[in-house]
């Protein structure tokens, strides 16, 4: 669905309390009950925890484009309906099932979710939830999950990002885009040009620790590369975007350069042309955030664990562009589509 019809059928969002098989208590939660319709906000029942959850006031949950995309049913997950979206949030703990000895009532935690953190209240298991060290925020905390997570498996796992090299991102004033420059910059010694579509992104991506720009609505990205590192290229690539960005990216690659896949904001999946990769010894390389935590969940853990570590220790710094509340969620999901968001856009439960 276009951002303007998405924006055009959009009402006031309202409540409604749904039955359920609670413990008498009730909790607000944004409920996707139609796919590409606008959230409610519903009154849900409180669960018992089970042996091995925990009971979390969620304080802030991240809003990601995979969100928008899992409410409109275009996301790689479909979750059934009705469902609560928002993969990663912060709170507090306020109940550990009797199995549970990693938490306790009172922990600042960030925790991982399928699909059910935008509400005041979420049930998890306790080995996706992550204790905040002292002097990390919890607005701060709750950047880290999914935009971060992505950065530091894309940058160093994934395309093994060397000190010195040149990295170029798109959408690089995205939440996913400005945590690149933070990990690329700040962790690992790389030289970052941010790509993206307008000249206040740019600057903001500049602010950030990008030492070039490009605004690439206004021409070739590939030329404007070409016109910053020369014939040589850039090492890696971490692409967002998709479509043309990703294609003219791909062809800015320097030999032996890596790309890797990050996602398809403009709505177009490029074929990759075999022959490119040939020519100049490159690899092109997926990166799905979600399957790590399923597949290889020791490097997933080790790596949110890190992002929490860099945080405390001020060597990265997210940047929260905007804080929604909840029953502004759809607003909230206007501005990222529309493209007007820059950094992690959150929903505040307090
Ligand atoms: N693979 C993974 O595990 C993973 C993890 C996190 C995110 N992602 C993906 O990475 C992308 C960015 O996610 P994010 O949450 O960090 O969002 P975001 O970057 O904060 O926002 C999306 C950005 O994409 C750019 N964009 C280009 N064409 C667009 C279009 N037609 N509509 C909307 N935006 C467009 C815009 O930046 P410009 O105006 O600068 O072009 C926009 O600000 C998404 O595709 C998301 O699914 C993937």
């Amino acid at each position: 669905m276009a951002a303007v019809a998405w924006g055009r059928c959009l009402p006031r969002v309202w409540l409604r309390r749904r039955a359920g098989p609670g413990c008498g208590r009730h909790y607000r939660a944004a409920l996707c009950a139609e796919l590409k319709q606008p959230l409610a906000i519903e009154e849900v029942a409180s669960c018992p925890v089970r042996p091995h959850e925990v009971r979390v006031d969620v304080h802030f949950c991240g809003v990601n484009f995979a969100d928008i995309l899992v409410c409109r049913g275009q996301y790689q997950e479909k979750p059934q309906l009705p469902f609560t979206p928002g993969m990663e949030f912060s709170g507090t703990v306020l109940e550990t099932g009797t199995d549970v000895s990693t938490v306790k009532e009172g922990d600042q935690v960030i925790g991982v979710s399928g699909f059910n953190g935008m509400a005041e209240e979420c049930i998890i298991d306790h080995k996706t939830l992550w204790q905040i060290p002292e002097g990390v925020p919890l607005r701060e905390a709750a950047t880290l999950p999914v935009s971060y997570v992505t950065a530091i498996l894309a940058l160093e796992h994934r395309a093994c990002t060397r000190p010195g090299e040149t990295v170029l991102v798109t959408a690089a004033a995205g939440a996913t885009g400005l945590a690149v420059i933070d990990v690329a910059t700040n962790v690992l010694q790389a030289k970052v040009i941010a790509a993206a579509g307008s000249d206040e992104k740019c600057r903001l991506a500049m602010r950030k620790g990008a030492q070039s720009i490009v605004n690439y609505s206004q021409g070739s990205l590939k030329e404007a590369v070409r016109k910053l590192v020369g014939s040589d290229g850039v090492n890696v690539v971490i692409d967002a975007v998709g479509g043309d960005v990703f294609l003219e990216a791909l062809r800015s690659l320097a030999w032996e350069g890596r790309i890797v896949v990050v996602g398809f904001a403009g709505g177009t999946i490029a074929s990759v042309p075999a022959n490119l990769l040939l020519l100049k010894n490159v690899s092109a390389m997926g990166l799905y955030w979600g399957r790590y935590k399923e597949q290889n969940f020791p490097v997933f853990s080790r790596i949110l664990s890190s992002a929490l570590q860099y945080c405390q220790q001020g060597r990265i710094q997210p940047h929260i562009g905007a804080v929604f509340k909840l029953e502004e969620v759809n607003d909230a999901f206007l501005h990222v589509i529309q493209r007007k968001s820059m950094g992690k856009v959150l929903i505040s439960l307090k």
